[in-house]
């Protein structure tokens, strides 16, 4: 299956970002053979990025929905209105979201069903924290999350393995741990199903962490807001000259 890899901008980035997302449409464009590239802006800047990627090989991405299509919800985001600005893809249960907001495996495949229903492909993450690996119980949190937070139904669908304590602290797992987990992951989520692995993928380790086997792309933060260190990493995948 094509590699994908998606930047997950977080909430950063204004209009004046919007240039690394241009440099970044150049560089994949030039490609003899490129991953599938996503973009994630904040949903401010979805619409506008939509608009400056028609025609260009970079698609546009959510990073959270509500599970709803509409109604007295203050502040939050169907899936349907993200279709509707153009968005092919949406993130939906980050670590972020599960500690800052208390989403439970339940709400996420709420959400992820709600972006199958619109027509987005859900990006669903799951991953351990610190502590659980310490307590050597990480394959059995991932198990409960994969089972509890993946979308019943038909559809292309996206699992993206984010170790919590490798995210933005430059700590990743080593090679065995990731394909052990990716191992894990496939088995419970099926051969069709892309699986990223997430948590500070780098230009200097994307080389052998999207070697691994079912690692099918990235979902990239901090290195995705910089066009040259995420063009590093797309350059990086499977296949890609
Ligand atoms: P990071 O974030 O690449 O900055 O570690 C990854 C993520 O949270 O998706």
């Amino acid at each position: 299956m094509k590699p994908l890899i998606a930047g997950n901008w977080k909430m950063n980035g204004v209009s004046a970002s919007l240039g690394e997302a241009d440099k970044i449409a150049g560089l994949v464009a030039a490609m003899k053979s490129a991953p599938e590239v996503v973009v994630c802006p904040p949903a401010t800047l979805i619409a506008q990025l939509v608009r400056r990627m028609q025609e260009r090989p970079v698609g546009v991405g959510g990073q959270d929905c509500h599970p709803k299509s509409s109604g007295a919800h203050t502040g939050d985001i169907s899936a349907e209105m993200l279709a509707d600005a153009g968005a092919l893809y949406v993130i939906v249960g980050h670590s972020e979201r599960r500690q800052d907001h208390g989403e439970t495996d339940d709400v996420v495949k709420d959400k992820a069903e709600a972006a199958r229903r619109a027509g987005l492909i859900p990006i669903v993450c799951v991953g351990e924290t610190e502590a659980e690996r310490r307590a050597g119980r990480h394959e059995a949190v991932v198990r409960r999350q994969v089972a509890g937070s993946l979308p019943n139904g038909e559809g292309p669908l996206v699992v993206a393995y984010e170790p919590v304590w490798a995210i933005g602290t430059g700590l990743t797992p080593t090679l065995e741990d990731i394909a052990d987990m990716h191992r894990l992951v496939r088995e419970l989520a099926g051969p069709a199903v892309r699986i990223l692995y997430g948590g500070s993928v780098k230009p200097q380790n994307a080389h052998e962490i999207l070697g691994v086997e079912n690692v099918d792309g990235a979902l990239v933060g901090g290195a995705s807001l910089k066009a040259d260190d995420f063009f590093a990493i797309i350059s990086s995948a499977k296949g890609a000259r």
